[in-house]
């Protein structure tokens, strides 16, 4: 969506600041021998204190409040009464929803308790080149600029990206124009971000894989070459100059 009045703003930033905070009370709630089901029916309780209606389950009929990877999944992975988390897993929390029409996305992927696995270097990373390649996005620069330099920084960390996932447009809808703000150089997409549009970026970098394929759950996706990925993801303003995050309440960044 494009930003054109002030109701425009304040409900965006509403819903906004309702998928932020609820990513983080998740992410301080989640603790080894939980179920990732015990875990996503936290995450749909505030949503719904919040008045707030989760985005998957609105939009695709996702059986979760929220999605929930554990290790080798990647995304969307079904929240589970059978997924235990365990000391060093590495997980993914995205919470997206509605609120009185608008609509905001933002993700998370972070270790459970000590990190005996090694999964801080990926994590720091996906982390930082978020948040540099949200920097760089202003009205008039190409989205595939933004791709190429996300799969330029995770290469210099030693780290590869997923291509056929992305970030999009949001607002009005879970996923609108642009469609594909992926983490690598597309050649063919013309598009430029737009001055006071909404959208949400995502990074996907990965230890080995470069694809995500579905599973037979028909949800999960996993990596064609295994090993792990990290996603963090934003909702932000594009503005003149650095854009403005609106789901600072999830706090990602520390
Ligand atoms: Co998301
Ligand atoms: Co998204």
């Amino acid at each position: 969506m494009s930003i054109t009045n002030v109701s425009e703003l304040t409900g965006i930033q509403r819903i906004s600041e309702v998928v932020g905070s609820t990513l983080k009370q998740m992410r301080e709630y989640a603790k080894a021998g939980m179920t990732t089901k015990e875990l996503d029916d936290f995450g749909g309780r505030i949503l719904n204190e919040f008045g707030a209606k989760s985005a998957p389950k609105l939009t695709y009929g996702f059986p979760g409040w929220t999605c929930i990877s554990v290790n080798h999944e990647v995304a969307h992975g079904i929240p589970s009464e059978l997924t235990v988390l365990k000391e060093g897993d590495l997980i993914n929390i995205d919470v997206s929803a509605e609120l009185d029409g608008f609509w905001a996305d933002n993700g998370g992927s972070f270790i459970i308790g000590e990190d005996v696995n090694n999964h801080l270097p990926l994590v720091n990373a996906s982390k930082i080149i978020l948040q540099k390649a949200i920097n760089r996005i202003k009205g008039g620069v190409k989205v595939s600029e933004i791709g190429r330099f996300i799969e330029t920084e995770a290469k210099k960390s030693g780290f590869k990206v997923i291509k056929n996932l992305a970030g999009h447009g949001v607002g009005r809808s879970l996923h609108e124009e642009p469609h594909e703000i992926l983490n690598c150089y597309d050649h063919d997409n013309k598009q430029r971000f737009k001055k006071n549009s909404v959208v949400a970026v995502e990074t996907f970098i990965s230890t080995g894989s470069t694809y995500a394929n579905q599973g037979k759950d028909g949800w999960t996706l996993t990596g064609n070459k295994g090993g792990f990925v990290a996603q963090h993801e934003h909702t932000i303003i594009i503005t003149d100059g650095k854009p403005v995050i609106l789901t600072g309440a999830n706090e990602i960044w520390g």
